[in-house]
């Protein structure tokens, strides 16, 4: 694995052969949280993951960015890394950034994997709930303010698991979370945008989520059924699962999407 940073965002490049799959982490987390899946994607395709600005080895001057920074930053690793397209995961954070960015250019696109995320902007429950975080973090709440989101990131009492997400949690400083919550609410919403979409999508959601519900997908999913734009579009719920599915049924978590990536490739090829 080489690492390269890419305008302070550290990025890791398994190099492996194939076409590129690239992970966008969710929040507060970092690359690690795709241990499980490096390790099993990496004999198929050329595997990328990397830290948002602010989180994990990616230095921040600042901690002062917005949403579109972190959709420029997806962009400028392509760019640097000679990637003209991409197969391209995201949850939770990382699939509002990749939401975005598929409005944006498409073309940089050959499929997208939306993991437990949503199309629409944060409402003003979600703004105070976020702002009343960054006091709580900046005034040396932070032990607080992990010990309750971790009740929310699997539905799991593996305590092993929970352990190894805390420890991720641990690698990101306290401004970079800031910066990270204030980032998320900058968003816009995508789903009116995201209707026509041809490129083949797969989305995924867990039963169990208590961040994102399994709704806010469904309703993309029926716009995407309704209007019947080109490219594959597909649905898949994790009956029992938390929010960190890829972490909690990492096995089912990489089947369905080598299963996904499989059926892109078939038609590609028939095409
Ligand atoms: C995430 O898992 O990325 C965040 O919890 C999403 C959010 O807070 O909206």
């Amino acid at each position: 694995m080489k690492e390269v940073k890419v305008l302070g965002v550290n990025v890791c490049d398994y190099e492996g052969e194939g076409d590129p799959l690239i992970f966008v982490h969710s929040f507060p987390l970092n690359s690690r949280m795709w241990d499980r899946q490096t390790e099993y994607f990496r004999k198929h395709f050329r595997v990328i993951t990397y830290d948002l600005r602010g989180m994990g080895k990616s230095s921040s001057d600042d901690n002062v960015f917005t949403m579109e920074k972190l959709v420029n930053d997806f962009f400028h690793i392509l760019n640097i890394l000679k990637l003209r397209k991409v197969n391209a995961v995201g949850l939770s954070m990382g699939g509002y950034i990749l939401l975005r960015s598929v409005i944006k250019d498409p073309d940089r696109f050959i499929s997208l994997t939306a993991v437990n995320t949503k199309p629409e902007k944060d409402d003003d429950e979600t703004l105070l709930r976020r702002s009343n975080a960054v006091i709580k973090i900046k005034s040396g709440g932070r032990d607080a303010f992990t010990g309750k989101l971790l009740k929310n990131l699997i539905e799991s009492t593996d305590e092993n698991l929970i352990g190894e997400i805390r420890n991720i949690i641990e690698m990101n400083t306290d401004d970079g979370i800031c910066g990270n919550l204030l980032a998320m609410s900058t968003r816009v919403n995508t789903i009116d945008d995201l209707s026509a979409l041809k490129i083949p999508v797969l989305l995924v959601t867990s039963g169990k989520d208590k961040i994102t519900p399994p709704e806010n997908l469904m309703r993309l999913f029926d716009i995407f059924r309704k209007g019947s734009p080109d490219g594959m579009k597909a649905f898949y719920n994790f009956a029992g699962c938390g929010h960190l599915c890829n972490m909690e049924k990492p096995d089912e978590f990489n089947r369905l999407l080598y299963w996904f990536l499989n059926c892109i490739e078939i038609e590609r090829r028939k095409g």
